[in-house]
């Protein structure tokens, strides 16, 4: 059988983006004999419309039994009068913790041709290609005890940063595995100088290394000088391993030396499959975009390039990928460009899916 492949496009400009993406899987099908057999569902406000939940059961259940789901994104200002119980957001929650996706993989890769759209100089951010592995199933924003609480006759804002063992492990091996397949190097970011997370963090990471990984550079960086760094000269890293709360930032802050949101995929990987192939969700890091949904203004290289992600790490097609990324770059040099990577200059917009089909011709040209 084919690979599977579930996409939940979602809501906004996420079924916008994932029209251009099935034209690049058929692609794929087409004129690589690559083929996947892709089936489709709801989530989100999408989802709550239908079923009055924002994933359903079923849904889920699918989720569990496909080698990648596709996710578009979620949300919009219909449904923000919902309940936290059945917002929007609570789908993409519930797949994220269900699936047990505990690393989150966030490119920060600068195009050449967008090289002058970062906020950095360019020759900072020319070439770029950094990968940021964040935990994302653990730490602060999940410890026990958490809560408001009355002590000495004023309200405290209680959070736990709680790590095991066994989950900075897997997370290490994550972007140990990775860097074999990039740049072999590793730069592990914690805050050991003030946190007991840090120093039990910074112990495993070096222990899974030396016991499994000792062909990968490790190295070892305080999370608030790895900010500095990131900013000061990104192209010393490549792949970035750190916990949820200071991943959050990090990636954040790496993602805009590139340029626009329209341009950032993700993937979100857990434990091995009984076929070898890890749980995995990949997105773009946008969301749904109301102030631009129903308009063709949306660039969907984003969720392209999460695509490219699925060919690489869910499907080991890396060629395959290099072929897609080659075609997104040919793309964007010859000056192609959906509104948001326009600076102020302005020039002419293409549509979301002028966008598409000028990525399909690249592929097909090359
Ligand atoms: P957003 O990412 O949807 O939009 C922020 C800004 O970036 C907007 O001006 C938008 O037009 C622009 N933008 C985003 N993606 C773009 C693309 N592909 N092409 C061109 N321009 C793009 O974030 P915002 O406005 O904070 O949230 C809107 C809704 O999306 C909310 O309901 C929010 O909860 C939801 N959201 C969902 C996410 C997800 O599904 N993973 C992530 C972030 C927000
Ligand atoms: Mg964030």
């Amino acid at each position: 059988a084919n690979p599977s492949i579930l996409i939940l496009a979602g809501d906004g400009i996420g079924p916008e983006v994932m029209t251009e993406v099935k034209k690049v899987i058929n692609w794929f099908g087409a004129k690589r004999d690559v083929a996947f057999d892709v089936s489709e569902d709801l989530v989100g406000g999408a989802a709550y419309d239908v079923h009055g939940v924002p994933l359903s059961d079923a849904t889920m259940a699918k989720a569990q039994e496909v080698d990648a789901v596709l996710l578009g994104a979620v949300g919009g200002p219909k449904y923000d009068v919902l309940d936290f119980s059945v917002k929007p957001e609570r789908g993409l929650l519930r797949l994220r913790k269900e699936m047990d996706l505990y690393s989150n993989l966030r490119p920060a890769q600068c195009f050449d041709a967008l090289a002058d759209f970062s906020s950095l100089k360019k020759d900072v951010v020319a070439g770029l290609d950094i990968m940021i592995v964040r935990e994302l199933t653990s730490g602060i924003y999940f410890g026990e005890p958490r809560g408001i609480i009355t002590e000495n006759n004023e309200r405290v804002g209680i959070n736990t940063q709680r790590y095991t063992e066994s989950e900075i492990e897997r997370v290490a091996r994550s972007a140990f595995e990775l860097a074999r397949r990039r740049g072999n190097k590793v730069c592990s970011m914690e805050k050991a100088n003030v946190m007991e997370s840090g120093i039990l963090w910074r112990e495993v990471v070096q222990r899974v290394h030396d016991e499994d990984y000792a062909d990968v550079e490790l190295s070892h960086m305080y999370a608030d000088a790895g900010a500095m760094q990131l900013c000061r000269w990104p192209k010393q890293f490549d792949v970035i391993v750190t916990d949820n709360l200071f991943g959050d930032l990090l990636s954040d802050a790496a993602a805009m030396l590139t340029g626009s949101l329209g341009m950032l995929p993700s993937a979100s990987l857990g434990a091995p499959m009984a076929n070898g192939r890890p749980k995995a969700m990949y997105e773009p890091v946008h969301g749904s975009a109301p102030d631009i949904a129903g308009q063709g203004k949306a660039n969907p290289i984003a969720c392209i390039l999460s695509f490219s992600m699925a060919l690489r790490y869910s499907f080991d097609l890396g060629a395959e990928a290099d072929r897609l990324e080659a075609a997104v770059e040919k793309v964007l040099a010859d000056g192609v460009r959906t509104a948001d990577l326009l600076g102020p200059e302005g020039g002419s917009p293409v549509s979301t899916a002028e966008m598409g089909d000028a990525i399909i011709a690249a592929l097909d040209a090359a």
